[in-house]
């Protein structure tokens, strides 16, 4: 009689949001970037992925359900993941459900994975940073790989580059690394979550839609016809990295808003030097800018910083310094943005400090 019984691993992980830009390869098979980048990892509670991976005798294929929907692994970012976790599987022994899976065993047996984002998939909120990161880390602990999570971030690389930066909480580098077989391209912390808990991130979140340019196609272009990036990436951003790792560690604001938002900036401004030109923001971005520019300039000292991603319109992240200037930027957003107007902003507030629905 076959053998019956399914070992079963849940993980969660959430996603990040680049406050210095990865846009652009060097490697489109290793997905190895052409400059170091730093994001910020976001509350679990609000944009996450949950993945459950599961393996069995009967099964006889690996098999990948997405949001309910059965998705390809064909693709050779997923079969990369996977074979780079297998070769690092070690036994298992599951005395809960009586069972000893050897190493040599997992050679033979197949995975069913079902992935859900709680937020919109390909729209800019780095789902796929959320995504290949919580593959990873619930594959290796299915198969009991040893590795730490710099270890896994550069496996998780490979499935999406930002998805490296998803296996730390607080801020996170990712290095871009020299070696070719990109083994050093990988996620270390910077800080960690409690490090600056006055942030308050709010996610404006206006457009589902899926892009339409992915960030893989959209950066492969870039990297193809941009002489701008190449500026970027060897003259601006080792230089910023440096800046913001520093601001980041002295909880400097000014610094820390300017440099976000002045990297933001220059990601689109690459996107435009793209032949043809690549057009993530639209109007309603463009007045969030300006918003929160005049908003800065009043103050005489930052308040809040602005990013922006590879996505549909005016998906928008905004870092407020603190809460009294999240509830103030709130109430601007509703002004200039009214609910039930064509401007509306379905808002996503990072942690428990939600004060618009969600
Ligand atoms: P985003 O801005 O959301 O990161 P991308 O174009 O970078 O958009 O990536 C979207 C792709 O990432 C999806 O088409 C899918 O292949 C992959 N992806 C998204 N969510 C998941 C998930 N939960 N698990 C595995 N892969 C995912
Ligand atoms: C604008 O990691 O989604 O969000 O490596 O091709 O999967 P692939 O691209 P992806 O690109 C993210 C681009 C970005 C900036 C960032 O997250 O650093
Ligand atoms: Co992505």
């Amino acid at each position: 009689m076959a053998e019956t019984w399914v070992r079963m691993v849940t993980a969660q992980t959430p996603t990040n949001i680049a406050v210095i830009k990865y846009w652009g390869k060097r490697d489109e098979t290793l997905i190895l970037p052409v400059n170091d980048s730093i994001s910020v990892t976001l509350d679990p509670a609000h944009l996450c992925t949950t993945t459950t991976v599961a393996v069995s005798p009967s099964f006889v294929q690996d098999r990948m359900w997405l949001n309910g929907k059965e998705i390809s692994l064909s693709g050779g970012r997923y079969q990369n993941c996977l074979r780079e976790i297998r070769a690092r599987a070690c036994d298992v022994e599951d005395k809960e459900r009586g069972i000893k899976i050897s190493k040599k065993d997992w050679e033979k047996l197949y995975v069913h994975i079902a992935s859900y984002n709680n937020f919109p998939t390909a729209a800019g909120l780095a789902s796929s940073a959320a995504g290949f990161a919580c593959l990873v880390f619930a594959l290796a602990k299915l198969m009991n790989a040893k590795e730490d999570n710099s270890e896994l971030s550069a496996i998780a690389r490979q499935g999406s580059g930002s998805a490296c930066r998803s296996l730390f909480g607080g801020f996170v580098k990712w290095k871009m690394g020299k070696v070719e077989d990109g083994s050093d391209s990988l996620a270390v912390q910077v800080v960690d979550e409690k490090h600056w808990d006055d942030l308050v991130i709010i996610i404006a979140v206006v457009s589902s839609r899926q892009k339409e340019t992915s960030s893989t196609t959209g950066m492969r272009e870039t990297v193809e016809t941009s002489l701008l990036l190449q500026h970027r990436a060897k003259e601006i951003v080792p230089k910023r990295i440096v800046q913001m790792e520093e601001s980041i560690k002295n909880r400097n604001f000014a610094s820390f808003a300017h440099l976000t938002c002045a990297d933001s900036n220059q990601f689109h401004a690459v996107c435009m030097d793209t032949c043809p030109p690549i057009f993530y923001m639209n109007d309603t971005s463009h007045r969030i800018i300006s918003c929160a520019e005049k908003w800065n300039r009043s103050e005489g000292t930052p308040q809040v910083a602005y990013t922006f991603d590879a996505g549909p319109g005016p998906n928008a992240v905004l870092i407020a310094r603190n809460r009294q200037a999240a509830a103030r930027l709130l109430q601007k957003l509703l002004f200039y943005f009214p609910p039930n107007s064509d401007t509306e902003l379905n808002s996503y507030v990072l942690g428990d400090k939600s004060i618009l629905k969600d």
